[in-house]
């Protein structure tokens, strides 16, 4: 067992009081994961002569480890810390066994899908001309008429724009990379919601970014913070997932989306606008992008509405950095395959895009009312279009030990500190994603189970 000791300059270099910058300090120790599961903290008498500080405040910064969920307590043995999940939430197992419950990814759920495609790839193997159009290289942006065919069919949610400012990507992942590479150097400050869509913190953390987190409510950023981080630290760009925001599933209503665009034109900041997720909501407010097409990195993708396997998505990019994106897309990957492009906008066209939308967000549908029936007494925050259910937990539960609980029943949840950013406090709360489970029965099960463990009392730390 180590001792894991914190050095003073380390806690000088934080910000708030004495208590505050020990625990900040140990937070981004254990998010880096320079400490492990069960190692110690030291006593906390000596810590506080190290740091020539009170007992009492030591004694503070513990506290806030333990009730943010990085430490736990044992009486008469110290002060332990808790495992942490590293790239949780941003992590798909391959061979997911029978008996386990996967709740921890959103994954739009296959139904029709393989028929569709069976049916595309018979009619595609009749055009052996069109077959050998599709083997070429091309302009790194995508092929002219598919971007075409996805321009065209973003009129109806609202997104105007042309094929010459759509890029076509592998999926939403990709465009999140590729922006950021295109417009950020390592070093460069970076904002974002306090909790994020983990696929970006990891793309942020692979380009060095510096990511600060900025404060949430129901309706999004707070936008007096969101200045407040502009004032101080002059950030490169925010990223954003403004409707049906990853974890949360709130939705940024018009007016505050104004009051962000402004802040960020004021302090001259990019805005990338993350809407792989978004367009399953209808009605839904105007896309940040409507606000400011000079300013806002458009990033969509079919995974969620048709098919993850598909990776295909799109970046609508500003007019002038058009050169930029597509210098960071050739030297990626010269340009993304054309034939999964072809599939998606045949379904665009045919009617078969459509039809799985409407399957999924019925799927969806039933599914928020089993969750409904099961959860309510928790008061889960959720929308009936979103592949997510935010749960803030009981006071006796922290998201860390219900994921470790519900893992040895064999099922996969989120924890909140998978999503968090900086060393802000983390809500106790847990994603649980209801799209990707095969069988409504399993899901009803799953959810029985949360229900039953949180209407109990959490095992001690040292079962799992
Ligand atoms: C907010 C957000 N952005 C991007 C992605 C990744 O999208 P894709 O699968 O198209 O790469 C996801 C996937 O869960 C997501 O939730």
């Amino acid at each position: 067992m180590t001792i894991l000791w914190i050095n003073p300059e380390h806690v000088n270099g934080q910000t708030g009081p004495s208590y505050q910058r020990i625990a900040k300090a140990y937070i981004e120790q254990i998010r880096t994961c320079t400490l492990t599961h069960h190692n110690q903290l030291p006593p906390q008498r000596q810590l506080a002569d190290r740091l020539s500080v009170t007992v009492g405040t030591v004694s503070r910064a513990y506290k806030q480890l333990e009730d943010q969920g990085y430490v736990y307590g044992h009486v008469g043995r110290g002060t332990f810390v808790r495992q942490q999940q590293p790239d949780s939430g941003f992590q798909i197992q391959q061979h997911i066994a029978e008996n386990r419950s996967d709740l921890s990814l959103g994954i739009a759920p296959l139904t029709e899908q393989h028929f569709l495609l069976s049916q595309t790839l018979k009619q595609m193997s009749q055009q052996p001309k069109f077959l050998a159009s599709l083997m070429g290289y091309y302009s790194e942006q995508g092929m002219p008429h598919q971007r075409e065919i996805i321009a065209s069919w973003l009129k109806q949610f609202n997104l105007m724009t042309s094929a010459e400012q759509l890029l076509l990507t592998n999926g939403g992942q990709h465009g999140v990379n590729i922006v950021i590479a295109s417009i950020c150097k390592p070093g460069d400050t970076v904002l974002c919601e306090q909790l994020s869509y983990p696929g970006f913190i990891a793309s942020a953390r692979q380009h060095r970014l510096q990511l600060l987190g900025v404060q949430l409510d129901e309706k999004g950023i707070i936008p007096d913070h969101f200045e407040a981080l502009c004032q101080k630290y002059q950030p490169r760009a925010i990223y954003l997932n403004p409707t049906l925001h990853n974890p949360t599933t709130n939705t940024t209503p018009a007016e505050r989306r104004q009051q962000i665009v402004d802040i960020a034109n004021k302090y001259n900041i990019w805005i990338i606008e993350d809407d792989v997720q978004g367009l399953l909501q209808q009605p839904r407010p105007p896309a940040l992008y409507n606000y400011a097409p000079e300013r806002v990195f458009y990033i969509g993708s079919f995974s969620k509405l048709l098919a993850g396997g598909l990776r295909s998505g799109w970046i609508i990019s500003p007019q002038s950095t058009l050169p930029l994106l597509a210098r960071s897309l050739r030297a990626n990957c010269w340009l993304t395959p054309p034939i999964t492009h072809e599939i998606a906008c045949r379904w665009l066209q045919d009617g078969s895009a459509n039809q799985l939308i409407n399957l999924q967000l019925s799927t969806l549908a039933q599914r928020h009312k089993m969750a409904a029936n099961i959860l309510s007494s928790f008061n889960p925050i959720t929308h009936p279009q979103s592949y997510h259910i935010w749960l803030p937990l009981p006071p006796i539960w922290q998201a860390q030990e219900l994921h470790n609980a519900l893992a040895q029943e064999h099922i996969d949840i989120t924890p909140s500190a998978s999503f968090a950013v900086g060393n802000a406090p983390i809500p106790q709360a847990v994603r649980i994603s209801i799209s990707h489970i095969k069988e409504g029965n399993q899901l009803i099960q799953a959810l029985q189970k949360i229900a039953e463990l949180l209407n109990s009392i959490p095992p001690e730390p040292e079962d799992w």
